[in-house]
């Protein structure tokens, strides 16, 4: 059943100045700012994705309730994209090309993830939507988690990072906790029922959680490769990996983890994902959602 949000999900027109953003954003920390930026690398092909596919199961909805609040997570999903891919822009002027990395990762979504299922692959057009909404809604648990990871992280406020990259994680982290539940809802209203839609749930985290870990090691790999600052002095290792986690600059691998085996559970909803509250309270002191807000007032009144 579908659990709305005690208001409507609604995308708010950020913006962002990356003009005075260093490369390296959290001062001298170069392998926490690029385990980081791998989400600049994956969300602008995925979250454009994620909206796809939801545009292709639109005609499945039939609770006016949940209609809505798909409409808000399109909306704030394709948002987050946009504001992603401008990060990329300012890393290839600071001399950092990411796109060998990302046209991988493009033709991931747009075509392995495409329309249809791969060539050979015995599954009706149905099957092969459930499937890619189960991959969307095992990805949102761990958006969800980050999500409220990042709202609480400490340790990166700590760090002195650049103020404008941590209101664009920040800003779409609380977004990610207030629509927490809306793929999860989406896969259960569209994914059929019983036992094999639960098989499939599971399957689809199956698929997600080891690919997102490959997709972020090498994405974290390839940004300190190709990092001009650092000209291949350093490499990207498990070791310098948790010396970041504990100074709390990244979530903990325990907590990444986790997340997995509650998914699984046969009763698991997301609403109690992360702290709604935290999100909501950030979104109303988030410099660039204020801004937004101002603008949408602005141009109510005008
Ligand atoms: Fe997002
Ligand atoms: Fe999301």
């Amino acid at each position: 059943m579908h659990t709305p949000t005690p208001y409507p999900i609604r995308p708010r027109r950020v913006s962002f100045d990356w003009r005075d953003t260093p490369l390296h954003w959290i001062p001298d920390e170069p392998v926490a700012t690029h385990v980081i930026n791998v989400l600049h690398l994956l969300l602008p092909a995925g979250e454009r994705w994620f909206v796809k596919v939801f545009k292709e199961a639109l005609p499945l909805v039939t609770d006016p309730e949940l209609l809505g609040d798909v409409k808000g997570f399109m909306g704030q999903e394709a948002t987050h994209s946009v504001q992603h891919s401008y990060v990329l822009d300012h890393l290839a002027e600071q001399g950092l090309d990411t796109h060998p990395y990302t046209r991988h990762v493009d033709w991931m979504f747009d075509v392995l993830l495409g329309d249809e299922p791969p060539a050979g692959l015995p599954l009706s057009r149905r099957e092969w939507l459930r499937f890619r909404l189960s991959l969307i809604a095992a990805i949102e648990q761990f958006t969800a988690v980050l999500g409220d990871w990042i709202l609480r992280a400490d340790g990166l406020d700590r760090a002195d990072p650049d103020a404008v990259m941590l209101d664009l994680l920040r800003w779409h982290g609380a977004e990610e906790v207030e629509h927490r539940a809306v793929a999860f809802d989406m896969y259960q209203h569209a994914g059929g029922s019983g036992l094999p839609r639960y098989l499939r749930r599971v399957y689809g985290m199956a698929v997600t959680a080891p690919v997102l870990l490959w997709l972020w090691a090498f994405g974290a790999a390839y940004l300190i490769r190709h990092d001009p600052q650092l000209r291949g002095r350093l490499g990207y290792t498990l070791r310098e990996h948790n010396k970041a986690v504990r100074k709390g600059l990244l979530p903990t691998w325990g907590e990444l983890g986790a997340a997995i085996p509650r998914y699984l559970r046969r009763s698991y909803h997301p609403s109690q994902e992360g702290s709604l509250r935290n999100a909501v309270a950030y979104l109303a002191t988030s410099p660039a959602a204020r801004a937004a807000a101002g603008a949408v007032a602005r141009a109510a009144v005008s």
